[in-house]
């Protein structure tokens, strides 16, 4: 069914926490210079991406970006948070993701981004020392403090509308605390400091109260709480974490469903990855690698269903390993090992080499997870946006559901919620369209 949709009048703010970081100094000079019609959004669904209305025999396929009513791109105006106090020039130089040529295009721009001081604890990013941070006496005085900074950047930058992405390092990993179950057990929690609520938590809630809808990048629980996702419903605010999927997860989960679609048992998936950049520092101390960790190895049961299939899947061994080696940068090289069987249980092998760049996978859906989830508060969606999916390694997802990992279920249903958006059929992609009702995605998946 159709819904209403406000126009996306006005300036957008995006609030990035992690703001002089890789994978947000790419985002920003990618966009600038993407602005200055210097480059083009390779990668981005938002403004590459088609979709398909009606049958096929109609051939009618538009933008994304001129189906569903998005911010343009040049509306945005970016600020946010870090432990750094330098310009997103120096940071963007320091990351060396882009080439000089590429920042020196933009360089007037990313020079006059500059981060407000952070709410930071070490104990969270073992790896970092923050100088650049808040200072009160309970984590409810920093994050009233955040909510400050929220309020003032919308009124100096005469915004209309404001998205917060984290793209903050990872923190150590934490299990959901039961303490949190209620929002007024978090604002305890927060008044009385409480060991268990990260400085993640704190933006996710600040950004929530000021009904800004908050996307988290990073695998730590940030705004995957039961409270602080009960306080976006009641606030009527979007929310959508976590992790961004980009390099072997992306991968991990086209292979793992086409395994599955021709019932192709698995005996084992070795990943190893080496990476150089401060994420790959970060994620060298084993707390915050762990959280990593979760996140990556949650994705295979959950495609290959071993309890569904026990002759296929049940006893696969699946490894994932992180080593931290400075000499390549943001250049993450995975391998994957995949030790399969087929007819009769005899074994194969598949072997997977990614040469990627971690910041350049990610800018992209730091770019439409920024616009979809603007798109969502417009429309009135609210706490957890599960048609975001597609761009997560852990997606969110309610409590009675099994989260959708499959990329290509992922894309199905992305699309198929913008075309409801503005009151198009789903498409389903049975042979007698429109004859059936959407199947629902529990479906689909089995
Ligand atoms: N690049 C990818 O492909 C990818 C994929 C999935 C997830 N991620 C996640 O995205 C995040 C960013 O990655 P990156 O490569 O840009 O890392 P990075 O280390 O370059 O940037 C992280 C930034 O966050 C800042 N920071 C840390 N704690 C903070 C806090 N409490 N408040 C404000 N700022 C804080 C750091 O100072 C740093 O500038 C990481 O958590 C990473 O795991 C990245």
């Amino acid at each position: 069914m159709k819904q209403d949709i406000q126009q996306p009048a006005g300036k957008l703010g995006v609030l990035i926490v992690g703001l002089n970081g890789a994978v947000s100094t790419t985002f920003l000079a990618g966009t600038l210079a993407i602005n200055k019609n210097l480059a083009m959004p390779i990668g981005s669904l938002t403004q590459m991406a088609t979709i398909r209305i009606g049958k096929r025999s109609e051939n009618n396929f538009p933008f994304i970006k001129d189906f569903v009513p998005l911010a343009d791109m040049n509306d945005m105006v970016f600020g946010g948070w870090d432990i750094r106090d330098e310009s997103c020039f120096d940071s963007a130089m320091e990351a060396k993701v882009l080439h000089e040529k590429h920042l020196l295009a933009v360089r007037k721009e990313l020079d006059a981004i500059r981060p407000f001081p952070a709410v930071f604890e070490q104990r969270f990013v073992v790896r970092l020392h923050g100088d650049f941070v808040k200072k009160g006496k309970t984590k409810f005085e920093l994050m009233e403090q955040v909510r400050e900074d929220i309020r003032n950047f919308k009124a100096k930058n005469n915004c209309e509308r404001l998205v917060i992405i984290w793209c903050g390092s990872t923190e150590i990993y934490l299990p959901a605390n039961k303490d949190f179950g209620t929002i007024d057990g978090f604002i305890k929690g927060m008044k009385e400091n409480h060991p268990d609520i990260a400085p993640s938590m704190i933006y996710a809630y600040a950004a929530i109260a000021e009904g800004v809808p908050y996307i988290n990048g990073a695998p730590n629980l940030s705004v995957d709480l039961p409270a602080l996702v009960d306080f976006a419903e009641r606030e009527n605010v979007p929310v959508a974490g976590k992790d961004f999927k980009t390099g072997q997860t992306m991968v991990k989960t086209v292979i793992a469903p086409m395994l599955k679609a021709r019932m192709l048992g698995l005996h084992g998936w070795y990943s190893t990855n080496i990476l150089g950049n401060r994420d790959g520092e970060v994620l060298d101390d084993p707390n915050s690698f762990k959280t990593k960790e979760v996140s990556k190895l949650s994705v295979l049961d959950s495609i290959l269903q071993p309890e569904l299939y026990p002759d296929l899947y049940k006893n696969h061994h699946h490894l994932v390993r992180i080593n931290y080696y400075p000499p390549r940068g943001d250049n993450k090289e995975g391998w994957d090992n995949i030790d399969i069987f087929g007819w009769l249980g005899y074994e194969m092998q598949l072997k997977i080499n990614f040469l990627c760049k971690d910041s350049i996978l990610a800018a992209p859906i730091v770019l439409d997870l920024i616009l979809f989830m603007d798109l969502a508060k417009r429309s009135n969606h609210s706490g957890i946006q599960e048609w975001l999916s597609f761009y997560f390694k852990s997606p969110m997802h309610a409590e009675n559901k099994v989260p959708e990992h499959d990329l290509f279920i992922q894309l199905m249903k992305l699309k198929n919620t913008l075309r409801e958006l503005v009151g198009e059929k789903p498409i389903t992609h049975t042979d007698q369209n429109n004859k059936h009702e959407l199947i629902d995605d529990v479906d689909l998946y089995s």
